[in-house]
């Protein structure tokens, strides 16, 4: 037994800081490897995560969110518990989110995005990032500081969304109290049922409202595609289905964007000389972005529940084994990528990594994400000659304090300052 299988992922500290040094430490049993304590299968290898994501007729998603911690409430007595998972779906998702669907109800869930997801809506959210990231990056280098996550990236990430579903102007502060005050997902100190509950509850109640007002009155905007969109099968939803996908898109694409976006700058930050590579070339941005997924993705980790006796490769898996679907540890697969801790921009097939998962649940915020992140960077580049790391408040190089959020899901800090020297 190594440290790292000693150590416990949902609870150590030290994991939480740099949890790429647990995942190799984990790595070296192989690249699956059976926690006992916490009876799960922990899967670090790059095609076994694939596997498991790409096999829906054997995992549920139900514990997608909750996570492989996450209690059943349910003895496993046979070697198929599909009809109890889905009998106990409800139990099993802490939260009713689109993520924890299987089958049928999940296709029809995500069938309500496509209405927003279109490419001239894209377009249009894109224009809105362009003015917004503008105004909000000239107004931060002319301050000559700022915290990258808290004045910078939530903000903009939440007005994003906000302008992709249409929320009226006068409401989008509201919604930035309500998503300020709540953790990000994963959360290892809040119980799940706090904060972040009562934020999407609040959320899924405006949605329901506005919605409702645009069946009534259809009024030819976003939201009215939103509230007249129909299920695959032709069926109209209930108005609480797409209001539960509008909420779903703030929970699914607040933090993991917002972190995706401090990681980075954290990064450029520490590399001056790839700073100056992207400035004078921009085109190079969204190989940077790729690499950084890979490298330092948000999103570390999902899980699956396997519902009937199974295989990984050669191995048996049991009904009922909960499955850490190592996301990250997977990014850094030394089988699959050549020297993985290594930042390398155009690596062969790069957009192949798990960043945002694979399969049926992939993330259906990707394309816009990824947008969000080249645009803001644009801007940086644009009105900068350098971005730093405020060693007032992070310390010097090579004793760097950086506090990482206390969530088994993301992977992002809480608190970046940088010193910004205008160009
Ligand atoms: C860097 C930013 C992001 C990362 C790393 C990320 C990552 C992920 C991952 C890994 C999944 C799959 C979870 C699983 O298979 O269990 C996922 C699902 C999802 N993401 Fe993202 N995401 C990001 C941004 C966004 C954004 C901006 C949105 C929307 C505005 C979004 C919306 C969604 C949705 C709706 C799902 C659920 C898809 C489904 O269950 O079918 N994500 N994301």
């Amino acid at each position: 037994m190594t440290d790292g299988a000693e150590r416990d992922y949902f609870t150590d500290r030290s994991v939480l800081l740099d949890p790429y040094d647990y995942f190799e430490e984990v790595r070296v049993r192989g690249p699956m490897v059976e926690l006992t304590d916490r009876d799960m299968l922990f899967v670090t290898g790059f095609d076994e995560c694939v596997e498991v994501l790409l096999n829906n007729a054997d995992f549920s998603s139900s514990i997608a969110a909750p996570g492989p911690a996450a209690p059943l409430p349910f003895e496993v007595d046979s070697d198929d518990i599909s009809a109890k998972v889905a009998a106990h779906a409800e139990s099993i998702r802490t939260q009713d989110l689109m993520v924890d669907y299987d089958g049928e109800a999940h296709a029809a869930a995500r069938s309500l995005l496509n209405p927003l997801l279109v490419p001239s809506r894209l377009k249009a959210n894109e224009a809105f990032m362009q003015t917004f990231a503008d105004e909000m990056v000239r107004e931060m280098v002319g301050k000559g500081t700022c915290e990258i996550l808290g004045e910078v990236a939530t903000p903009y990430v939440t007005l994003v969304i906000a302008d992709l579903l249409g929320v009226p102007d006068e409401d989008r502060q509201q919604f930035r109290d309500v998503i300020d005050a709540g953790p990000p997902p994963g959360n290892m100190d809040a119980p799940q049922e706090t904060l972040q509950s009562s934020a999407l509850a609040f959320m899924v109640g405006y949605f329901a409202r506005y919605l409702a007002e645009r069946r009534a009155n259809p009024q030819g905007d976003v939201m009215t595609d939103l509230a007249l969109a129909k299920f695959p099968d032709g069926s109209t939803p209930d108005i609480i289905e797409p209001a539960k996908a509008a909420m779903f898109l703030f929970a699914a694409g607040q933090d993991t964007s917002a972190k995706l976006l401090g990681n980075s700058m954290r990064f450029l930050a520490e590399n001056p000389e790839l700073q100056d590579q992207l400035r004078a070339d921009r085109s190079l941005i969204p190989a940077f972005i790729e690499e950084m997924l890979r490298l330092e993705g948000s999103t570390k980790m999902t899980a699956r529940l396997a519902v009937r006796k199974t295989k990984i490769g050669d191995r048996d898996v049991p009904a009922g084994k909960r499955v850490f679907v190592g996301l990250a540890a997977a990014n850094r697969d030394p089988r699959r990528w050549d020297n993985p801790a290594e930042f390398r921009l155009n690596r062969p097939k790069i957009k192949e990594h798990l960043a945002f998962g694979r399969g049926a649940h992939t993330c259906a915020g990707s394309p816009l994400a990824r947008v969000e992140v080249r645009v803001l960077l644009d801007r940086f580049f644009e009105h900068t000659a350098n971005i730093a790391i405020s060693e007032e408040h992070h310390g010097p190089p090579g004793a760097r304090r950086l506090d990482y959020e206390a969530s088994y899901i993301v992977r992002g800090l809480e608190r970046l300052h940088v010193k910004l020297t205008p160009r």
